[in-house]
């Protein structure tokens, strides 16, 4: 991969930027230099992701949709929770299935959705409002990779990540350490409901990442976007293509950037000027893919246990059920 060159700009922020100035400015003077990819959830970007599950290319949604189907009660009934956590659940209808079968075993009190998109949030409230009337839910803003103590610790909880989420962080580096900081947030009693993307067929994977209506190449440009809009970057869109393409050593589907022309953006909020020459790409997103022992590996040491594993019958997509186990978490 060939990558842009960088230079040194005046440092100019303000404090509604300074966070996300800072994540941008230290994940470009990283030695591989990339943009975090939780800033793809701005409301245009929220959006694209929710037109990207209704392609026919992109099968992980509705398959981790018809595999919770087929497994809500049975999850139900393992963890017997009175309340009902989502990460990342801004844009989930999913979440309605563990709704229903908890309130179908009459135990459903609370729920809490957390999600760095405030716009994703108070729709998905608004909805919920609506639909389960006398539920107390409740919203977090926040980055579930930093915030997560914002949770504090409840009784009898399931909490859900789904989506596949957890791949969008470094398997190694960043999934036992965001887990073990989960731990410390749950009580014997609470479950964490896991959806993983599974390993398969490079150009199954790819398909869904470059989807023929051009709705991920939209949403991955969208970034470029943001950087834009809240931190007073010139991207210019039609300067970049979308690239995705599956690193099979890895596990992990990776997209870019690529600049189509030799070029100069400036960043002025991070403080950076980045070269281009034309094919200098930049990662914009892993999407990490498991197997259900590749998962087991980076739960050792994190005060996680698989209690219960579930999947489609073409093993597309994993639900993996987790419960604290007996060793205290490192
Ligand atoms: C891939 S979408 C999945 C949405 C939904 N849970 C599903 O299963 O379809 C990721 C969701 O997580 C949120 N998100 C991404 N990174 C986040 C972070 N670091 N902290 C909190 N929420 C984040 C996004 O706003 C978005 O709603």
């Amino acid at each position: 991969m060939r990558q842009p060159a960088l230079a040194r700009d005046r440092f100019v922020t303000d404090d509604t930027t300074t966070l996300m100035a800072e994540e941008v400015r230290a994940s470009l003077l990283a030695p591989v230099p990339f943009l975090p990819s939780k800033y793809f959830y701005d409301d245009r970007g929220s959006r694209l992701f929710e037109r990207i599950t209704r392609t026919e290319e992109y099968y992980q949604t509705r398959t981790e949709e018809a595999l919770l189907r087929s497994c809500a009660a049975n999850v139900v009934a393992r963890v017997r929770p009175q309340e009902l956590v989502e990460l990342g659940g801004g844009v989930s209808p999913k979440v309605r299935l563990l709704l229903d079968a908890m309130r179908q075993a009459r135990i459903l009190r609370r729920c809490v959705l957390f999600d760095i998109h405030r716009g994703s949030l108070e729709s998905s409230l608004n909805q919920l409002a609506r639909e389960y009337p006398g539920l107390a839910a409740r919203g977090i803003v926040g980055d579930f990779q930093q915030d997560v103590t914002a949770l504090g610790t409840g009784e009898r909880r399931l909490i859900a990540f789904l989506g596949g989420t957890i791949g969008n962080l470094h398997p190694d580096d960043e999934v036992p350490p965001f887990l073990r900081r989960l731990r410390r947030q749950m009580t014997g009693a609470d479950g964490l409901l896991l959806g993983v993307d599974l390993v398969k067929d490079t150009a199954r994977l790819e398909r869904a990442y470059n989807d023929e209506a051009g709705i991920t190449a939209e949403f991955n440009l969208n970034l470029l976007q943001v950087l834009n809009d809240r931190l007073g970057a010139d991207f210019d869109l039609r300067a970049f293509e979308h690239v995705a393409f599956y690193d099979e050593g890895r596990a992990w589907i990776e997209m870019r950037v690529r600049s189509r022309e030799r070029q100069e953006v400036r960043i002025p909020a991070v403080g950076l000027s980045l070269r281009f020459d034309a094919g200098d790409e930049l990662r914009t997103e892993i999407s990490c893919k498991y197997t259900r022992e590749s998962l087991e590996r980076r739960l050792q040491g994190t005060g996680l246990a698989l209690r219960a594993w579930f999947t489609d019958p073409e093993r597309l997509f994993g639900l993996a059920l987790l419960g604290p186990d007996d060793t205290p978490p490192a």
